[in-house]
């Protein structure tokens, strides 16, 4: 039984102040549900929101990482510090990181391992842009990035990785894909996966859709079979909206 998971990305926002503030609001309104809640916070506030979060069931995460344990790497973050935060997930491989820090399927390959090997659980992010889309090649598109990312990682890790599907086109642009668009590549992921390990494995594994995820949208994409929750930018800002979400 895979129990689904719906992650906030909060990318560059929020102070710590404005970090704590949302999880004094976000602690009122919560609820358990049926749902994993996660907050992937910038580096500087996940201390402040693992303390807030303490004693409730709400997972903290980060949005990066390096793959290297310690060493003279200015301005990086290691998997000891940020498991030593409070973490217990990490982003990695966003198409933001992808476009704009130089981001390949190698580096996310061997971020997804170090995080593995600390013990964290890697969010791999994949999808395509609107060209691909467009020349119909997505599924080759999505198939290579995760080949790549998973190179090296045996089913008994493969199992911890949570996939987050964000076709670059969706995100941030209030343009979601439809929920049969964001079904059909979900489904084929995990169908790639079963071809990559095995059936078990696929079976086990955490499959999200990400882009444009709304409170008005979340139960369309959360009734497609092979989608297990929802990687939520814009949204997660807001306790009261990010609440809607996880109580769909
Ligand atoms: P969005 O971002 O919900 O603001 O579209 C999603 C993401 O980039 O993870």
């Amino acid at each position: 039984m895979r129990i689904p998971l719906i992650a906030g990305n909060w990318k560059m926002y929020k102070t710590p102040d404005e970090a704590k503030f949302f999880c004094e609001r976000f602690k009122e309104l919560y609820k358990d549900t049926d749902v994993q809640a996660l907050i992937c916070a910038p580096a500087v506030d996940i201390f402040a929101v693992s303390e807030a979060f303490k004693g409730t069931d709400i997972k903290v995460g980060a949005q990066n990482v390096y793959f290297e344990k310690e060493g003279a790497f200015t301005g990086e973050v290691s998997v000891d510090m940020l498991k030593a935060s409070g973490c217990e997930f990490c982003i990695v491989g966003h198409s933001e990181r992808r476009q704009y820090f130089g981001e390949t399927d190698e580096t996310v390959n061997k971020k997804a391992k170090a995080l593995l090997e600390g013990g964290l659980r890697p969010i791999i992010c994949v999808g395509e842009a609107e060209e691909i889309r467009v020349a119909g090649t997505q599924n080759d598109h999505v198939k290579n990035q995760l080949k790549g990312a998973f190179a090296g990682i045996s089913s008994e890790d493969a199992k911890k990785c949570v996939i987050a599907y964000e076709p670059i086109w969706a995100i941030g642009t209030g343009r979601v894909a439809t929920p049969e668009q964001a079904g059909d590549m979900c489904s084929f992921i995990r169908e790639t996966l079963i071809g990559m390990y095995d059936e078990d494995t696929a079976d086990e594994m955490i499959i999200q859709y990400g882009g444009s995820v709304k409170p008005e949208n979340i139960s369309d994409i959360m009734d497609m079979p092979e989608i297990d929750g929802a990687l939520v930018g814009g949204a997660s800002l807001d306790p009261d909206k990010f609440m809607n979400i996880i109580d769909f």
